[in-house]
């Protein structure tokens, strides 16, 4: 014979289970669940990642999207003391990151990677936020990185009222600009030892104080075994696109000579 509060007792327990598994139904039909995504780039991870941001006071709040591509999503979110923040939040739903792996490997700094597209975006993103804080603190012109949590990283805003400053491709450019791109690769690889991997007139800002870099999320340390080959890779496309827009440019494989003997 059960006693009435042992009775008592498994009643609530077993309340408690059919509350659970309604809650697990009506979590999936809304989209909500574990590992579900609402949309492309709020699964219920990132959401829990970006209240933790706010409630641990890095974020105030979040404003809407300023730029995607085909990994991340990227947002201006208002910092407590009212100043401007980007949010770069890497999608979890993507498979393109399998495609990644081989940056990866061969990178010393990460190389218990789990397998699993979340793990490794997560890793991606802590990548990028690694990269930068490596440049931003060798002097390279760079937004200042603030966090990573998950896939989601946490750096300054370059632009104004919530629009980032026009991209090197939308706007004029000068030989002073030319000069200023391949400074900016050889201060990459003699000070900040990282290769961009990715250096193009669509990872550059123009601003009135002169060009920034980002999108560090390809960027490999400059002993990476295929480093030679980026940088050299970075510098004809960068090359290429100053020749496009009309100007006389140094012959790449003479920076290249003059960066790595
Ligand atoms: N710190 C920032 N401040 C303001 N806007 C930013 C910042 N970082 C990125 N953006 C905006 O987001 C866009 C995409 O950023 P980023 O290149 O880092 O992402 P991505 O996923 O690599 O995109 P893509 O695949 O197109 O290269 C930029 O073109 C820019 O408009
Ligand atoms: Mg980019």
């Amino acid at each position: 014979m059960l006693t009435d509060e042992l009775q008592g007792r498994l009643a609530k327990r077993i309340d408690l289970r059919i509350l659970e598994k309604e809650r697990k139904k009506k979590s999936e039909k809304d989209g909500f669940g574990k590992n579900k995504t609402i949309d492309e780039v709020f699964d219920k991870s990132t959401m829990m990642t970006v209240s933790g941001l706010k409630n641990s006071g890095i974020i105030s709040y979040v404003n809407g999207a300023v730029g995607s591509g085909k990994e991340s999503k990227t947002y201006w979110a208002v910092g407590p003391s009212g100043n401007d923040l980007a949010l770069k939040i890497y999608l979890v739903s993507t498979s393109n990151f399998k495609k990644r792996h081989p940056y990866l490997l061969g990178d010393q700094r990460f190389s218990k990677i789990r397998k699993g597209t979340r793990h490794l975006v997560e890793i991606w993103a802590q990548k990028e936020f690694a990269n930068l804080k490596q440049c931003y603190e060798a002097g390279i012109s760079c937004a200042r990185p603030i966090t990573v949590i998950k896939n989601v990283l946490v750096l300054d805003f370059v632009g104004k009222n919530g629009v980032p400053y026009p991209l090197l491709n939308e706007s004029e450019v000068d030989y002073g600009d030319y000069q200023e791109a391949i400074s900016i690769i050889e201060d990459l690889y003699r000070k900040a030892r990282i290769v961009h991997a990715d250096f193009s007139e669509y990872n550059i800002f123009k601003t009135e104080k002169g060009l920034m870099i980002f999108d560090f999320g390809s960027s490999i340390d400059a002993r990476h075994a295929n480093a030679k080959e980026f940088l050299e890779r970075d510098i004809k496309n960068i090359t290429k696109f100053f020749v496009k827009r009309g100007l006389t440019v140094t012959n790449p494989a003479d920076i290249i000579e003059r960066l790595t003997k």
